[in-house]
Parts: structure tokens; C-alpha cells; sequence
């Protein structure tokens, strides 16, 4: 029946997600985020491993469990630590799919000492980070890249540029500014674009639910793929 073959859609496939914001530190007391709970790349996770694949979670700081016996979780902090990661088991996989807020600038200079408080501004100097989802993009062979982009307008016409600026199969597009599409919620609404540009919209439910509809389509597209 149809649920029996869901539970084994991804089996002998290996899946690495990235979950969760980065941190970067200015000094010991203070960082630079991004919002971002991780719920969706977790629920990503616990979606591909009960779908019979070998997971790798590679995440920011959150405050959640993973309980799958098939997932391997691996915390990180900085986008420098993430990117890192992410490349050191990128070859091995087969699925990877990058659901994390990778911060876009982090402090050129980190204080050792706390900065005390001096004049009425302070100035931090931010350098750009690099954009781990586009490095694996260039170097990627058989592996299915899909993406999220994070949009408060026009979000259909840039994801479809992030997809094909970052050489990617998929694009999962977060319209952030979308009624039960907020962070931290335990809900989503998405639009996934594939490389040929067919889309679908998967409408309000929760993050678990957005996560098992997600792993079916790219199942679907890599079927396609390889046929
Ligand atoms: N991403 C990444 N490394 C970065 C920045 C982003 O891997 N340094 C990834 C995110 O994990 C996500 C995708 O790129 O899968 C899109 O992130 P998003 O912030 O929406 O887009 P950006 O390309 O960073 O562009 P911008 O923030 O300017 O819209
Ligand atoms: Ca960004």
C-alpha cells in the first residue's frame, strides 16, 4: 500500500540537511543572528529518516531533540563551521538539502575582552560570508541540491533567480511575510520550484506535514531525473 512504500522511498539514499540560524560572535557576550527556530530542517530530517534515509543534520545553536536512530547530528555555530561541515560529507550524499539562516555578514574583527561601553554609537565592520549552498551548487555530480529562500516580496521571481544562480534542482520558496508562515511557528506554506520550473504550492499545515509533501516531490524529481 501506499504508506508501506513511503516508508522505504528513501531507503539506501543518504540525505544531509542544514538546520538553524549561525551565530557570529563580536565578542564573548554578544553575536549576530539570524531568526530561525530549525524546526523545518528538523522536521526534514525526522521526515527523510522515517522514509528509510541515512540522515545528517548539520545544525545551527537551536533548542531542539532529535530522537531518529537514523539521524546523525552535528552542531555547529559560526557559517564558517557550516560550510566546513557541510563539505566534508557533501560527496558521500545523495539528497542535500540546505533549510538553514546562514548569516550574510559576520564581524571582520572579534574582541577578545568585552566591549565596554564607550560614545553614544558603536560601528561593527561586517565582511560577507560565503554562500555555502552556492560552493556545493559548483561542485556539485549526482547529488539532488535543493535550497530554501527567504522572501518578504516578490518571493516566486527570486527564488527562481537563487535557483538558477546557485545551480540548484530545487527551490523551496519561505514567503516569511505569509499568514502561518511566521518564525518560530510550528507552521509552513510553501512554494517548491524544480529546475524545469513546474511549481507547487504547498499550502498552511505544519512543518511535519510541509516536510513529507517536500521529501515526495523531490523523490518524484529525482525519479524523473534518472529515467
Ligand atoms: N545560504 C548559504 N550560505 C549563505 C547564505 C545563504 O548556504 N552564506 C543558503 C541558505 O541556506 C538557503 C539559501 O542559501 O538555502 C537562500 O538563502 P537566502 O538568505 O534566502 O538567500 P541569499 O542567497 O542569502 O540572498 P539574500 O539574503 O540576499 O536574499
Ligand atoms: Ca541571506
Amino acid at each position: 500500500d501506499n504508506h508501506q512504500s513511503e516508508n522505504a522511498l528513501f531507503s539506501g539514499k543518504r540525505v544531509l540537511i542544514s538546520a538553524g540560524p549561525t551565530q557570529e560572535k563580536v565578542d564573548p557576550v554578544r553575536f549576530f543572528t539570524n531568526r530561525s527556530s530549525g524546526k523545518m530542517g528538523f522536521a526534514l530530517a525526522e521526515a527523510a529518516a522515517n522514509m528509510g534515509a541515512k540522515v545528517t543534520l548539520v545544525t545551527g545553536p537551536v533548542s531542539l531533540e532529535t530522537g531518529h536512530q537514523m539521524i546523525q547530528r552535528l552542531d555547529v555555530v559560526t557559517a564558517v563551521d557550516m560550510y566546513k561541515t557541510m563539505h566534508a560529507h557533501f560527496p558521500e550524499n545523495d539528497i542535500v538539502i540546505k533549510a538553514a539562516a546562514v548569516a550574510d555578514y559576520r564581524p571582520k574583527q572579534i574582541y577578545d575582552e568585552k566591549m565596554k561601553k564607550q560614545s553614544d554609537d558603536w560601528h561593527v565592520a561586517m565582511e560577507r560570508t560565503k554562500d555555502i549552498l552556492q560552493s556545493l551548487g559548483d561542485i556539485k555530480e549526482q547529488q539532488f541540491l535543493a535550497g530554501f529562500a527567504a522572501e518578504t516580496t516578490d518571493p516566486v521571481d527570486y527564488g527562481i533567480a537563487k535557483l538558477e544562480k546557485k545551480n540548484l534542482d530545487a527551490i523551496i520558496i519561505n514567503d516569511v511575510a505569509a499568514q502561518g508562515a511566521g518564525f518560530g511557528g510550528d507552521t509552513n506554506v510553501v512554494t517548491y520550484i524544480n529546475k524545469i520550473q513546474d511549481k507547487d504550492e504547498i499550502t498552511l499545515r505544519s512543518k511535519q506535514a510541509v516536510a513529507h509533501e517536500l521529501l515526495l516531490l523531490i523523490a518524484r524529481d529525482m525519479k524523473d531525473e534518472t529515467n
